[in-house]
């Protein structure tokens, strides 16, 4: 990538696409999942590379346990086989793994991999991936305002002090705000993913499938970024 370009600090990836990819090929929606984390892998090795400091992903999202059970419990395993092992790579490239989202219902399995990562990672100081599992937007506006209450009822805080700035502090993971925002697949939605923190991202919506969303596509969503006139809300 030429150097010159302006990389983004936070980006966030809705990775979408990965079942009508598989469908596409005559394969079962699952194939689609397995093939993603091969390209998952690559990208987040080349963003390391770039200089991208925070990178948030949609992994599973709490509507997603609506999915037929078959389709759950694939990518439960899923997300256990690539913590366990697929992940070794980002102990190598110095990527601290942090999660957003409820714990309860998943596994516990899933549960001690993410635990595991999170711990053997929290030194790391490059990437720092965040990654959005039985995430929601929604969700995450009721537990941070739930832990805001607590610290009222205990005296902890007074109304006054509920600012932007608390508000910020308590959401699972008090990261700086999302700067780009790509979701493949080519479906213009956010679909409950980091609201508050998507405020003044930009966005950007290839029509390629996750498991085609390969460097060379990152580069071009780059390129796209860097034509972009961000004002903040202010004048040009
Ligand atoms: C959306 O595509 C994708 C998901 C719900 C799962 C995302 C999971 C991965 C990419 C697996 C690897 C992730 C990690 C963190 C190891 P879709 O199934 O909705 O596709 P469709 O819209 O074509 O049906």
């Amino acid at each position: 990538m030429e150097q010159e370009l302006l990389i983004p600090n936070h980006i966030g990836i809705i990775m979408d696409g990965n079942g009508r990819w598989a469908q596409e090929r005559g394969l079962i929606r699952t194939m689609g999942h397995k093939h993603a984390v091969g390209i998952l892998k690559e990208l987040c090795i080349h963003m390391a590379d770039v200089g991208v400091n925070y990178c948030s992903l949609y992994a599973f999202s709490t509507e997603n346990f609506k999915r037929e059970i078959t389709e759950v419990d694939f990518l439960m395993n899923l997300f256990i086989s690539s913590f366990n092992k697929e992940f070794d790579f980002i102990k190598k490239k110095k990527v601290r793994v942090l999660f957003s989202g409820r714990r309860e219902p998943l596994p516990n399995k899933v549960l001690e991999a993410m635990d595991q990562l999170v711990e053997e990672t929290k030194n790391n100081t490059e990437l720092t991936l965040n990654i959005c599992l039985n995430y929601g937007s929604h969700a995450e506006m009721v537990d941070t305002t739930k832990k805001i209450c607590e610290m009222y009822k205990n005296g902890v805080i007074s109304l006054d002090d509920i600012t932007e700035e608390l508000i910020q502090k308590n959401l699972y993971q008090d990261l700086p705000p999302l700067d780009f925002v790509i979701r493949t697949s080519g479906e213009l939605r956010l679909s409950n993913f980091m609201m508050y923190q998507a405020s003044y991202a930009e966005f950007y919506f290839p029509k390629v499938y996750f498991p085609d969303f390969n460097n060379e596509e990152f580069d071009k969503a780059i390129i796209e970024y860097n034509k972009r006139n961000r004002r903040f809300g202010g004048v040009k």
